[in-house]
């Protein structure tokens, strides 16, 4: 943002002192053309701060970047004259989306290689949209380009569109240094906060004994504390470094938790994979159910275990793409609100059952809502963690698991995480993810 704003000064200040050095030279200028020009430039910075810090997976954000390109298509042509200048054009949104691709390389985004296809359609559309406009309106196109030169006191460069499309590129670069040292640059500034000695930094005297207590968080701390003045410190501090303290679904805090990582732990109303996720293996779980070769085989160890105790157990749900969830959803919303519906169901993408790991299971054959109470059921509240599952979704942590009880619903963490969390009291993947895996025990 900073630096789309920065932007907009230093292309009006160059546009402005150009104005003022033609003006004085008395040479011929086109303020229309001028203004076009800026405003293209204005336009290629928002461009590019805006598609630095956003993820483009499929479906309407590919959209977006089509639409975003449309006007660079009709700009372009009129402020570089002739339709053969349409090479540069190209050239332009290569370069976009080749600095689009470095960022993504560098970790900083996430994007889909389809959007350069994308973008180069987008040109393309805009293109056409400006020739039809020069076919219809040929008067309005000649007002906004440069005429041709051959009088001397006529501005014979492009110096206009140059000197502003490098601050563009300038821009661009700069907002990439500054997005990856101003990564470096907020964890050294809170290490140094952390180090500070309690006298200097008596402000976070409160949350400093607690090693997962975010600097940048103790106002949240604050007003979440505020709201729930029953609740010990440390529990505040946990929930809202996962985002309880806000909206379920809320955009600005949704993570895409396959950025980094094939198998992702955590999958919440706060954390999603991709539309295209895909576990890296899945095989045959029961029947046509599917899930990782690490879940098939603690899961097989668990049923022959209770099998040895006389209980048997059928598998009524395991992995689902987010295509199947969509579906899924679609259809319940069909009969309930979505206010309903987001109590017992993720929404696609937000689902544990896209990792492969996270199984419904019934002592009556589908038919989850048999399974409360049934001797299977306590069984497996009681014993599930030995083999690397939890119940993820308990009755009493509705509030921070955003869904109702689900006694059927295990998921399989590994047994080094289930046994810490059957050890440490940890009712929640979430609680486990902020103390162990988000922050380093001390
Ligand atoms: N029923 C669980 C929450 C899901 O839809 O993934
Ligand atoms: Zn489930």
């Amino acid at each position: 943002m900073l630096y789309f704003l920065l932007g907009i000064l230093v292309v009006i200040g160059v546009q402005t002192i150009l104005f003022v050095k033609y003006h004085k030279r008395r040479l011929k200028i086109n303020i229309k053309h001028m203004m076009l020009s800026a405003l293209f430039s204005i336009y290629s910075i928002f461009i590019i701060e805006f598609l630095h810090d956003r993820r483009i997976h499929m479906n309407y954000e590919l959209l977006f970047v089509f639409l975003i390109f449309i006007p660079i298509g009709i700009t372009m042509p009129l402020i570089y004259q002739r339709y053969k200048y349409f090479l540069f054009n190209i050239m332009y949104v290569v370069f976009i989306d080749i600095y689009i691709l470095i960022l993504q390389h560098s970790g900083m985004i996430k994007c889909n290689v389809l959007m350069i296809f994308f973008s180069v359609i987008g040109l393309f559309m805009g293109y056409f949209i400006c020739i039809c406009i020069n076919r219809l309106f040929p008067k309005l196109r000649s007002s906004l380009i440069l005429k041709k030169r051959r009088k001397k006191n006529i501005i014979s460069s492009y110096e206009i569109e140059i000197i502003t499309l490098c601050f563009v590129f300038l821009f661009s670069i700069l907002a990439t240094v500054q997005n990856v040292s101003g990564k470096n640059l907020n964890k050294k500034m809170k290490d140094t906060i952390h180090n500070l000695p309690d006298a200097e930094n008596q402000v976070n005297d409160r949350y400093s004994h607690i090693y997962y207590a975010d600097t940048d968080k103790y106002d949240r701390y604050d007003a979440y504390a505020a709201i729930h003045p029953e609740m010990a410190i440390e529990e505040i501090v946990w929930r809202v470094d996962a985002n309880l303290d806000q909206d379920f679904y809320d955009e600005k805090y949704v993570k895409y938790a396959d950025e980094n990582t094939d198998s992702p732990l955590l999958l919440n109303k706060f954390s999603r994979v991709s539309d295209d996720f895909e576990p890296d293996e899945l095989v045959t779980l029961e029947g046509d159910y599917i899930a990782t070769p690490q879940t098939v085989a603690a899961y097989h160890k668990l049923t022959a275990d209770m099998k040895d105790l006389g209980m048997k157990i059928y598998v009524c749900s395991s992995y689902r793409s987010v295509a199947y969830q969509d579906r899924l959803y679609r259809y319940y919303l069909k009969t309930d609100s979505v206010e309903e519906v987001d109590t017992y169901s993720s929404r696609p993408g937000y689902s544990e059952h896209h990792t492969g790991r996270a199984i419904d299971v019934s002592q009556v054959y589908n038919q989850l809502d048999a399974f409360e109470g049934s001797d299977e059921a306590l069984w497996l509240y009681a014993n599930a963690y030995r083999y690397g599952f939890i119940v993820r979704y308990k009755a009493d942590q509705t509030d921070v698991t955003g869904y109702i009880f689900e006694p059927w619903h295990i998921v399989y963490v590994g047994e080094e995480i289930s046994k810490t969390m059957h050890d440490e009291n940890i009712e929640t993947l979430e609680e486990y993810v902020v103390k162990y895996i988000d922050h380093q025990k001390p």
